[in-house]
């Protein structure tokens, strides 16, 4: 089985590479965005007719959050043309898609963790791009996974653990938001179950599960409580602070509260989800 792979040099595709020797029965292509461009119809075009995979991870992305306020052409390109160059190429192909997105679709109001059939109201354009490139999809290829994830960090790339780990080297104090809650993901444990859900979907040879699924590791956090987390398991002595949004503002508005509810995904791919602490520490 063939599952190429887009976005391979960001964090969820060097996760997938991480993780690629324990599962030989999948020929992974793996393409960085020199190898493939998803804005470029022809080079999609032309990747495909190479490898002819089953099933196409794309974990490509325009994923600065506030550049996106300033570069909303470029993150539309990546995140809503990119999305429908895939959906229209794997349609060709008969190629399943999984579709990485965000908990950024939800505006934050709620109080209880999202489900798949919450009303997206994204706030900035990040969000935007990512759900109309979600939409893009639906429309045109039915057999897609769209999975939202929330708060990826990892050893690759860039994320907020690791500029943690940095400040806490050069700094003595730092203030971080203590009043947006999600949860953090571990990029590997993400990997892992867009991995699963292949695993099933090739078992049960079923169509009807395809759609929207969130995946996030469980528990909840504030960014404040993350930090500090960081700073415990890094045995790094900093003065950390919590403050309010209001006090740390940035181009692109965030939801307040992103916590995603799994029930789905745990039960038709029987994916077991550790918390976040745990999956942290393993990092
Ligand atoms: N990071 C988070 O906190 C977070 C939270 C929720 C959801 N997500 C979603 O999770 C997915 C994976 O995110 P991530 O954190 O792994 O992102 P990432 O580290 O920023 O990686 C994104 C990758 O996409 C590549 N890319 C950009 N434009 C491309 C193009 N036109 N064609 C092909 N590749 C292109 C980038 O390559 P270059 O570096 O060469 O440009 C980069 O390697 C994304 O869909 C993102 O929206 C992320």
């Amino acid at each position: 089985m063939v599952v190429l792979v887009t976005g391979a040099n960001g964090q969820l595709g060097q996760s997938l590479q991480s993780i690629a020797e324990n599962h030989p029965a999948i020929e992974f292509v793996f393409c960085d965005s020199k190898k493939l461009d998803i804005t470029d119809y022809d080079n999609v075009n032309a990747v495909f007719d190479e490898f002819v995979p089953q099933y196409c991870i794309n974990a490509a992305a325009y994923t600065a959050v506030d550049k996106a306020e300033s570069e909303s052409n470029k993150a539309y390109a990546i995140n809503v043309l990119g999305a429908q160059n895939l959906a229209k190429i794997c349609k060709i192909n008969n190629t399943v898609l999984l579709h990485v997105s965000t908990d950024f679709v939800f505006d934050g109001t709620k109080t209880s963790p999202y489900t798949e059939s919450d009303e997206p109201n994204p706030t900035g354009v990040y969000g935007k791009t990512k759900l109309e490139g979600e939409l893009a999809i639906q429309e045109l290829w039915e057999k897609h996974f769209i999975i939202r994830t929330s708060w990826v960090y990892s050893q690759f790339a860039n994320n907020f653990m690791k500029t943690m780990v940095r400040l806490g080297s050069e700094r003595d104090s730092l203030s971080v938001v203590n009043d947006q809650i999600g949860t953090p993901t571990n990029a590997v444990d993400l990997a892992e179950a867009l991995i699963k859900i292949i695993s099933c979907h090739t078992e049960l040879d079923s169509t009807s599960n395809f759609g929207i699924y969130n995946f996030s590791n469980e528990g909840q956090c504030s960014w404040f409580d993350f930090a500090q987390k960081i700073f415990e398991i890094n045995n790094i002595k900093i003065d950390l602070q919590p403050i309010p949004t209001s006090s740390y503002p940035t181009p692109a508005k965030r939801p307040a509260y992103s916590v995603l509810d799994k029930s789905k995904i745990k039960d038709i791919f029987a994916i077991e989800i550790e918390n976040w602490e745990t999956s942290l520490r393993k990092v």
